[in-house]
């Protein structure tokens, strides 16, 4: 059976030396990106910075592909301009809004994105990269008519926490015990 991406939750980055900037001016400044759609023939450099960036929690093969395929999905990749080295990615899909009124609920026309996954090689990190995925996805997201993105991040993810919320997402919600390591979430929204 496929994978049902609205079962994911976006993950935590458990890696504490994630958590530091260390990157110089210089090799802030040495490489250059585009961002596409994400391909099959991307998947097992995805893989790669998957498992780096969340080990235990890393999203499966499978799951990704499923995404690859899903009309609902968007699915970005950064690589360098040159060597053509992928990067980092960021998976959101988009759902039509649910207006809840007593037991019963209605779709609505207005549709929504949550961001699932945003990630950079430790390589390429604090170059300014996540700043990009993220709005290359919120352009997409906005080109498909959606008016918000909703996310979680592990309490403990300074690096992405500090991100969403210099771009203008704001924390509406908290879950306790979210994640596997017993972590809670902090739940961010942001028009768009
Ligand atoms: C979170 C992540 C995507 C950020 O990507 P990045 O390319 O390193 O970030 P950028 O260089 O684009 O930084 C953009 C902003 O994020 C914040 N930020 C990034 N790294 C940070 C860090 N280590 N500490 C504090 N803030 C940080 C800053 O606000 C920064 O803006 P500034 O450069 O103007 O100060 C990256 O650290 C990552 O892949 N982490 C592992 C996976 C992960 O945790 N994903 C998020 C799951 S919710």
């Amino acid at each position: 059976m496929k994978p049902n991406p609205e079962t994911l939750s976006s993950k935590p980055n458990l890696k504490p030396n994630m958590n530091t900037k260390t990157k110089s001016p210089a090799m802030k400044n040495s490489f250059s990106f585009i961002v596409r759609m994400a391909r099959n023939s991307d998947l097992d450099d995805i893989m790669k910075i998957e498992n780096i960036c969340f080990g235990i929690e890393a999203f499966h093969r499978r799951q990704f592909r499923y995404a690859l395929g899903a009309s609902r999905a968007v699915f970005l990749v950064a690589e360098t301009m040159g060597e053509k080295t992928i990067a980092g990615y960021a998976l959101g899909y988009i759902r039509r809004g649910v207006k809840k009124s007593g037991k019963s609920a209605e779709r609505t026309g207005a549709k929504n994105a949550r961001l699932y996954s945003i990630a950079v090689s430790p390589t390429f990190q604090g170059m300014s990269l996540g700043a990009k995925l993220l709005s290359a996805i919120e352009a997409e997201f906005a080109a498909k008519k959606c008016a918000r993105v909703f996310l979680e991040v592990h309490e403990n993810n300074v690096a992405a926490a500090t991100l969403y919320e210099s771009r203008g997402y704001r924390q509406r919600g908290y879950k306790k015990s979210y994640y596997h390591d017993g972590g809670a979430a902090k739940k961010y929204v942001r028009s768009i």
